[in-house]
């Protein structure tokens, strides 16, 4: 297969927060993006007004594992190759270590372990055809180490974590350089519902990781960045 004469990126779950400023910011950018996520009628109007020759919004569900190889599938068909996945679809249930809720777990672990790893793992072959693919794993600082109680939510992102740097190392000689994301708290949804005594303006934005996306994603294969920790409050890591 030939390689795109621009570089496609695919980015999950781009219909809002930190996924859409990403979105947004890439398609400024010019690459070819392939988003997906769970209503593509949800589309905000910023995305949604692209070129159809510049994007493809297709459905995609975490918890459902065909649609993640009918995404990858349809994006490999319209655009004829991928040269980056970000893996940024999450999210966050509070049970902490004494809660019994064994189903909040399973359903984190679908989402934020088992689904990035699915998507990396659909796309690799496309990354090496690139020659200088990307995985971006957004993970979390709750993937590095822990400071509250939501345990479980750590336990996925450490997962994820793992999935990432197992990517980094069996990309490397093809031409694959992964990084993950560690953001703090962020302005989005999820800080909202999740961490309502956290002010937001005092919060990364979703702009600020779109930035770090974007210039990531300029860089030769060799000048490989294997991690990036964000803080918006002092962190001794
Ligand atoms: N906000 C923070 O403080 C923070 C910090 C560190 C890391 N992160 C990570 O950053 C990523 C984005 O978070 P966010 O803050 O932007 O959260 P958000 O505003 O809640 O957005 C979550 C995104 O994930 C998508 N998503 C959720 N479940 C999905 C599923 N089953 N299938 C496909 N897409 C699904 C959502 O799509 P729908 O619109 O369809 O629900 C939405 O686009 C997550 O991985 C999160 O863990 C966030």
């Amino acid at each position: 297969m030939e390689k795109p004469a621009k570089r496609v990126i695919m980015i999950s779950g781009a219909n809002r927060g930190i996924g859409r400023a990403i979105a947004e910011k890439l398609l400024g950018d010019g690459y070819l993006l392939s988003l997906g996520v769970r209503n593509p009628g949800q589309l905000p109007q910023t995305l949604a007004s692209a070129a159809e020759s510049q994007l493809l919004c297709h459905s995609y569900d975490a918890r459902d594992r065909e649609s993640a190889k009918s995404w990858v599938d349809a994006t490999a068909e319209k655009f004829g190759g991928i040269d980056g996945l970000v893996n940024n679809a999450g999210i966050l249930h509070t049970n902490g270590l004494e809660d019994d809720a064994e189903d909040l777990l399973d359903d984190m672990w679908e989402v934020n372990a088992k689904a990035p790893l699915r998507l990396t793992r659909l796309v690799f072959p496309y990354l090496r055809i690139s020659g200088s693919g990307r995985v971006i794993d957004i993970i979390s600082m709750s993937g590095k180490r822990v400071k509250g109680d939501w345990v479980g939510y750590s336990m996925s992102k450490y997962a994820a974590m793992a999935a990432s740097q197992t990517a980094r190392l069996k990309g490397w000689d093809d031409g694959i350089r992964v990084t993950n994301i560690c953001p703090g708290f962020v302005q989005s949804d999820m800080t909202v519902e999740n961490a309502p005594s956290f002010p937001q303006e005092n919060m990364s934005r979703p702009e600020d990781v779109a930035q770090v996306v974007s210039t990531l994603l300029l860089l030769t294969n060799e000048s490989a960045v294997p991690e990036i920790t964000m803080n918006c409050v002092f962190e001794t890591l």
